[in-house]
């Protein structure tokens, strides 16, 4: 294996709380890094790094750990940029749109699912992404769930069953057989594929006790719990999510003082999404409220034709920062080590030894440039499990 020494890095991010007296995201100035195989090898100062095989000077350059994205919706297919105008123009999102979505993705052949899916994390790649999570949640059959998953898979192990995104329209009077499809026959096969479960549950979409059944099921078939839940309004999302253990909640938009309450003496994520709260002209989610009452919060894109066609990490940082009432420290926090957190992943989100070796080289001083020059390409070059897999032209 060949161990490369990435060397002259200006402000260094491991999110390790042993490092950078106490700040949240373990700062190193003028520091180094080795890379073998896979893996971080050392991190520490720069004057002290041990040699290498081979040795990169980023001269100055800031290096942050790739960003998790926890909560995509990646395999689909078509676009709703009508939907979106419409939007604009003063209409509300409702969720109805995603049979738009349904009936596109299950006319669709594996290979445009498959090529759609790739051009998209290619996008997310350039951006600094190094871990995705996928759903399914367009195909709502038994066939077109399982064959979502499968394609998922193909490009990450955080697979989600989402059978139960909506009822689709064939089921419209017939509810309660499609929660037995998806509890049922569904499930079973879609659960080889998957590692994760995951119900709507909000206003138009499932209530409680199908949104119950659905992640019990998914348990007791082996499956990892999280959800989407108040999202559109105040609900029962986040008490469910609380009481199964669920690894995160995610959308969060509408809380209750109760809800907040609940996640703090709990172990679950709030996985903010605020690209859908723009997409969809929501009000943004509080993460200030969260964090001050000591709740883990995680940044995510919600990848989606529908309520956020957005790719970009560091453009959800600038509007955590903006609009959600975020440092930039606790939004980059919250966009690497937190979505690691919501994953239940300890091996990705920072750059620690042994940890994966997943790092973004920023053209910037420091990371307080990812919300301070928001839609600048600041992504020089990516690693991924130790492999670079992305290089900015310029460089
Ligand atoms: O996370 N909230 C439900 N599902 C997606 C939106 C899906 C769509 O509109 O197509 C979300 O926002
Ligand atoms: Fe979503």
């Amino acid at each position: 294996m060949t161990a490369t020494l990435v060397t002259g890095i200006g402000e260094l991010v491991t999110n390790d709380p042993k490092r950078g007296e106490g700040s949240l995201l373990g700062i190193e100035r003028d520091a180094a890094v080795v890379v073998d195989g896979d893996r971080v090898a050392w991190v520490g100062a720069a004057s002290d790094a041990p040699d290498a095989d081979e040795r990169l000077d980023v001269e100055g350059r800031c290096v942050v750990p790739g960003f998790v994205d926890s909560h995509t919706h990646l395999v689909f297919a078509g676009e709703r940029s009508a939907e979106f105008a419409v939007r604009m123009a003063g209409e509300s999102y409702t969720g109805g749109g995603i049979a738009t979505t349904v009936a596109a993705t299950r006319a669709a052949s594996d290979e445009q699912l498959r090529q759609n899916a790739r051009r998209l994390l290619a996008e997310m790649v350039a951006s600094g992404t190094t871990t995705v999570e996928i759903k399914s949640g367009y195909g709502l059959t038994v066939d077109d769930e399982a064959r979502i998953l499968r394609i998922a898979r193909e490009f990450t192990a955080e697979t989600t069953f989402l059978g139960a995104h909506v009822v689709p329209p064939e089921y419209e009077d017939a509810r309660e057989d499609y929660v037995e499809l998806v509890t049922g026959s569904m499930l079973e096969a879609c659960a080889p594929h998957a590692r994760w479960v995951d119900v709507f549950c909000d206003a138009g979409a499932f209530d409680e006790g199908e949104a119950r059944r659905v992640l019990q099921a998914g348990m007791e078939a082996g499956l990892l719990p999280r959800l989407h839940g108040n999202q559109l309004a105040e609900g029962p999302g986040v008490r469910l999510g609380v009481e199964v253990g669920a690894a995160s909640v995610d959308h969060c938009t509408h809380l209750t003082d109760r809800d907040v309450e609940a996640l703090a003496g709990s172990d679950v994520v709030a996985t903010l999404l605020p690209g859908a709260d723009f997409s969809t002209r929501a009000p943004y989610a509080d993460a200030r409220r969260l964090i001050d009452a000591g709740v883990p919060v995680a940044l995510a894109t919600d990848c989606n034709p529908g309520s956020s066609f957005v790719t970009s990490m560091g453009w959800c940082i600038a509007l955590a920062v903006r609009e959600l009432g975020m440092t930039p420290a606790e939004a980059l926090y919250a966009a690497t080590a937190g979505g690691a957190r919501a994953l239940r992943r300890d091996d990705i989100g920072s750059i620690v030894d042994g940890a994966s070796a997943d790092l973004v080289v920023l053209d910037a001083p420091n990371h307080v440039h990812l919300a301070y020059r928001p839609g600048a390409p600041l992504v020089r070059a990516v690693w991924r499990r130790g492999s670079l897999v992305y290089r900015h032209e310029s460089v």
